[in-house]
């Protein structure tokens, strides 16, 4: 797959889910409080939609449906809308901005955005336990209720998100910055990727493979993120957008530099591309998204190593 065939595909698959999910908070139309309009401003216009477009090409590689697949993909993003709306908030990481805007509580101020990621966490999992699912099997959709709680819960992203809080301003070893990665971003990555290929029935073997791949990639995701944001800081007029820069976080580039940080995540995208093998030809777009997300860091080594020493 070429850069450009990429994009289109990312673009094709942004296009269908964006329109999913406005289909999917229709049902609220009629409403008009500030909880909804504070809600929607944290999924549109999303970012990259990088964990719903995951679910559908790690479905869709296994023969699944776009059909049976788009609510769990828009519980991800729903999911992934709040996580980033409470991440942002000053008992936080304390941002101001996100995706170049104001972030949610600075346009409705702290008590709603609190809200507006309690309405999108908890309507992720009413979506996926209602009729929208109804096509798949009772006990395969309960199975995926559940693994998808438990990735977004103390096990997953809840608890790496406090292990996080808990280092802020402390001098942390690599094993606790993995600990925290593997669980504040990986495990609903991983999630995202299973639950498409759950789905579609991909068998015990494939499964395993593609959670490996899914555990390399959810840890690459934040390292290049650290690594991006650290970029953004060092090179002079561009400014970091992470307030939390001003605080001493648990991430690969403040413990080990931006070198070696970027030297891990090379060797990531190797052990991705390793599980992928066996798929061939089918896992084409999942091994460009890999690529992809660990590029857009790696290519600016030269240029952050550079500033960092100036
Ligand atoms: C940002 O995630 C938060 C992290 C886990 C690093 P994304 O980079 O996927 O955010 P958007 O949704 O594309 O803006
Ligand atoms: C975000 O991690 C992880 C979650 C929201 C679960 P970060 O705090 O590193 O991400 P950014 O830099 O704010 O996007
Ligand atoms: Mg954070
Ligand atoms: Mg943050």
């Amino acid at each position: 797959m070429t850069q450009s065939e990429l994009a289109d595909y990312l673009q094709a698959q942004r296009t269908a889910i964006d329109r999913a999910l406005e289909q999917f908070l229709k049902v609220y139309g009629g409403q008009t409080q500030a909880v909804l309009k504070a809600m929607r401003y944290g999924l549109f216009p999303g970012g990259k939609r990088i964990r719903p477009i995951l679910t559908l090409t790690a479905g869709e590689m296994f023969g699944a449906k776009q059909k049976e697949l788009m609510p769990f993909a828009c519980a991800v993003e729903l999911i992934h809308a709040y996580s980033i709306i409470h991440d942002d908030l000053p008992a936080m990481d304390n941002d101001d901005l996100r995706r170049g805007e104001p972030t949610a509580h600075k346009v409705f101020g702290e008590g709603m955005a609190l809200l507006a990621g309690d309405g999108l966490l908890t309507e992720a999992f009413h979506l996926i336990s209602g009729p929208e699912v109804r096509r798949l099997p009772a006990e395969l959709v309960l199975r995926l209720i559940h693994e998808l709680s438990h990735a977004a819960g103390v096990a997953g992203l809840v608890g790496g998100q406090a292990v996080d809080l808990e280092s802020e301003n402390k001098d942390v070893d690599l094993a606790t910055v993995e600990y925290i990665h593997v669980r504040k971003t990986g495990a609903l990555i991983l999630a995202a990727l299973r639950i498409g290929a759950e789905i579609a029935g991909a068998k015990t073997g494939e499964l395993r493979r593609l959670s490996k791949f899914g555990e390399y990639l959810g840890l690459a995701f934040q390292i290049a993120d650290d690594v991006l944001d650290n970029i953004g800081e060092t090179i002079a007029g561009e400014g970091g957008e992470s307030g939390r820069n001003e605080l001493k976080k648990a991430t690969y580039p403040s413990v080990v530099g931006i070198v070696q940080a970027t030297e891990r995540l090379q060797e990531l995208l190797k052990l991705c591309d390793r599980e992928l093998v066996s798929f061939g030809e089918s896992a084409a777009p999942l091994r460009a998204i890999a690529k992809h997300v660990i590029a857009r860091a790696v290519q600016d080594k030269g240029r952050a190593a550079e500033e960092s020493i100036s």
